[in-house]
């Protein structure tokens, strides 16, 4: 069954290439072709081009894209969608003056969703994923890393990591499993770290490994929560199984977490609110991408991840939204892309690349997701008529997407 997009306005994130990501200068550059056609074959990017050049199709559909754009779909590579409940009641003392790190001092923050993680039964938390996963498909999300982490105990985690299985079986957009079991330290072991650990690494770790539950491994390596070390150890039991990780750090303060993750060879480091000249460096010429997360510096008052002085050194940066019930409830990327160009200063071109083809990237799918590629999965999204691209970023809060396609089907 092919399908062939005609008289597109914009064609954008065109690349004859499977490119792994863009970095530093590259990141201005986004490829599109004007007036364009498009041909999908079973769900895959066929052939696409000037309209001049455009095939006449013997048989399958017919699509007029007259003054609209199409691009392919966000990828969202740092999620925590599966939870219970919500933390509206920190929203609203946050308003009155509270601070993220007062509000977890009183026992709520992480450990709060824990709570309510760990009451809810497996099947209503499914189903408020799926519900979550749904909604941020309308919104282009084609691709979604989901991180655990809300459990904090064995079968809280299990939990967690059994949902994101049956997304996965029941969704056909590819979902990444992450295991975030050093997220917070639980009470009892607020003064035992050690044995959290150790609970971490001896019962959780090889439990999820047999049930083949988790592609990725994380920490929230951050003052007050896991220490440099202790994220060492957990990136060498995850390597030992075969995960990479994926680490939070920098979101409050800078403590030299960034060389630790790039010595491990984790394939992102997540939020970089604060960024030092050391670390930097310490990305510059390595495999670890980092990744910005404005709707959380937005939600929660924080500075915004120096995207300027990043590209400028040279590093690529990819966008997503961490999406989860404290720090960021919401799963717009449309958004995140216009905060990007908003607060960041970053390009409508260079936000588009982060939030696409790096994206991929930071979820290891960029052979196959974030751009417009023969090969690569249909995976698009057919705007409203537009004025250009730009009106992504400009238009802030509005949603401007007609359609969404997966594998070369409309959802
Ligand atoms: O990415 N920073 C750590 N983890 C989440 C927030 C966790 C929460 O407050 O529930 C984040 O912002
Ligand atoms: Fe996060």
């Amino acid at each position: 069954m092919r399908t062939l997009f005609i008289n597109i306005k914009e064609l954008v994130q065109v690349r004859n290439e499977a490119i792994e990501k863009v970095s530093g200068k590259d990141m201005s550059v986004l490829p599109i072709i004007n007036n364009a056609f498009l041909l999908i074959h079973e769900g895959v990017i066929e052939d696409f081009g000037s309209m001049e050049n455009c095939p006449k199709l013997e048989y399958g559909t017919v699509i007029d894209a007259t003054g609209k754009v199409i691009l392919p779909t966000w990828v969202d590579s740092h999620t925590h969608i599966v939870y219970a409940g919500n933390r509206i009641q920190e929203f609203v003392d946050r308003i009155n003056g509270l601070s993220y790190e007062e509000i977890a001092n009183r026992g709520g923050g992480i450990l709060n969703s824990a709570k309510k993680l760990n009451e809810t039964s497996e099947d209503i938390i499914y189903e408020a994923s799926k519900k979550r996963l749904d909604e941020i498909m309308q919104l282009g999300t084609g691709a979604v890393e989901i991180k655990s982490g809300y459990g904090l105990t064995v079968e809280g985690e299990l939990k967690m990591l059994r949902v994101i299985k049956r997304l996965k079986e029941n969704y056909t957009i590819p979902i990444k499993a992450t295991f975030l079991g050093a997220h917070a330290f639980p009470i009892e072991y607020k003064e035992n770290h050690a044995g959290y650990l150790d609970l971490i690494i001896n019962e959780m770790l090889p439990k999820i490994a047999e049930e083949n539950l988790a592609d990725y491994i994380d920490a929230f390596l951050e003052t007050g929560y896991f220490s440099v070390e202790e994220t060492i150890r957990i990136m060498e039991a995850g390597k030992k199984y075969g995960l990479p990780a994926k680490i939070h750090v920098n979101q409050f303060t800078a403590i030299n977490g960034i060389q630790a993750c790039v010595d491990y060879e984790a394939l992102s480091v997540d939020h970089l609110e604060i960024v030092t000249e050391a670390d930097i460096e310490a990305l510059q010429n390595s495999k670890t991408i980092p990744v910005a997360l404005p709707s959380c510096s937005y939600f929660i008052s924080i500075p915004y991840t120096p995207a300027r002085k990043m590209m400028a050194a040279g590093l690529p940066l990819a966008l997503a939204t961490d999406y989860n019930p404290g720090t960021t409830p919401s799963g717009n990327m449309n958004f995140v892309v216009a905060t990007a160009c908003i607060k960041m200063k970053m390009t409508p071109e260079e936000a588009i690349n982060a939030a696409t083809i790096n994206g991929a990237y930071a979820m290891g799918i960029s052979a196959t997701h974030g751009s417009i590629t023969r090969g690569k999965k249909a995976n698009l999204i057919l705007t409203k008529p537009l004025t250009s691209y730009y009106q992504l970023p400009y238009e802030f809060g509005n949603n401007l997407i007609e359609k969404v396609m997966i594998n070369g089907a409309f959802i």
